[in-house]
């Protein structure tokens, strides 16, 4: 633990516009389906680590017109969800630029608290928990789902792309985060005294031309104009050369007709206790 609560983590991902133009694209139906049957209109609702809040809009029309607020460390990604936000003509939305260590509100604040894929990014994901639950009222529902890149698959199989999972891993570990954080969700919530925690598990596939071309073309764009790839060179886990290398390997990859990729994403469910 550290005596200060830790405001910034070395973000593996990154905010380059390929990655956030990615992660915009998500939607509550999808990401949050393990949390939409609990839902109700009026309950006010938290979404930790909500990047360009394309799933926080998703939440905000189903607990409408319950008040919805997506934190984030990126100001400049809260500024473009703001600015969709308003565009859409949603009104039951705000973005607060916070932490997750150090959320600026009271205690027992909200019915819900949301986060998608980012205790994998966390260098104190008890501490993160600890923080969410207090915001949160007895009773209320917290709701995390996080990949477990331990079960990407892939084929056909490509040494570059091998080597790219490796490095991947290297990094996100030296960043302090957990790639395999799907599978560690449970014991997670056990630590921090929630009982009767529901897990599930869903997967993202893609095998048609149109989604290994987004997602193999996004990889290869990523690797090369976010930290994804210049971190793992800084760290000494592969070269500039090898990081093209990785790239040129997934557009390639990305247009071979047997071409598949898939991962599990794991979901946990539960009540604050009280
Ligand atoms: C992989 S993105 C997920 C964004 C969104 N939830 C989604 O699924 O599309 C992880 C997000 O967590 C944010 N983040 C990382 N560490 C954080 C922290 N300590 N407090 C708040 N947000 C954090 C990052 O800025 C990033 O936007």
């Amino acid at each position: 633990m550290t005596a200060e609560p830790l405001k910034h983590e070395t973000y593996t991902h990154g905010h380059a516009p390929a990655t956030v133009r990615q992660h915009g694209k998500r939607t509550a139906e999808e990401a949050a389906a393990f949390l939409l049957p609990t839902l109700r209109p009026g309950m006010r609702l938290l979404d930790v680590g909500c990047g360009p809040g394309s799933i926080t809009r998703g939440l905000a029309e189903r607990v409408a017109p319950g008040d919805v607020v997506g934190v984030d460390l990126s100001r400049e990604t809260l500024a473009a969800a703001r600015e969709e936000a308003a565009a859409r003509g949603v009104t039951n939305l705000r973005y607060d630029e916070a932490s997750v260590y150090q959320l600026p509100y009271a205690d027992g604040s909200f019915d819900v608290a949301y986060a998608h894929q980012v205790f994998q990014h966390l260098r104190e994901p008890a501490a993160a928990l600890r923080e969410i639950l207090r915001v949160l009222r007895p009773g209320g529902l917290v709701a995390v789902r996080d990949v477990d890149w331990g079960t990407a698959t892939y084929w056909p199989a490509d040494p570059w792309i091998d080597r790219f999972i490796e490095m991947h891993f290297k990094t996100w570990y030296r960043n302090g985060g957990e790639p395999r954080m799907g599978r560690h969700l449970r014991a997670l919530f056990n630590a921090a005294g929630v009982g009767g925690v529901e897990i599930s598990a869903s997967t993202w596939c893609y095998a048609t031309p149109e989604e290994t071309i987004e997602w193999g073309d996004s990889y290869a764009e990523r690797l090369l104009t976010s930290p994804m790839g210049s971190r793992a060179v800084e760290y000494g886990f592969a070269t500039r050369a090898d990081v093209e290398a990785m790239a040129a390997a997934f557009r390639a990859w990305a247009r071979h007709p047997d071409a598949i990729w898939a991962f599990v994403h794991v979901a946990a469910l539960a009540r604050k206790p009280g």
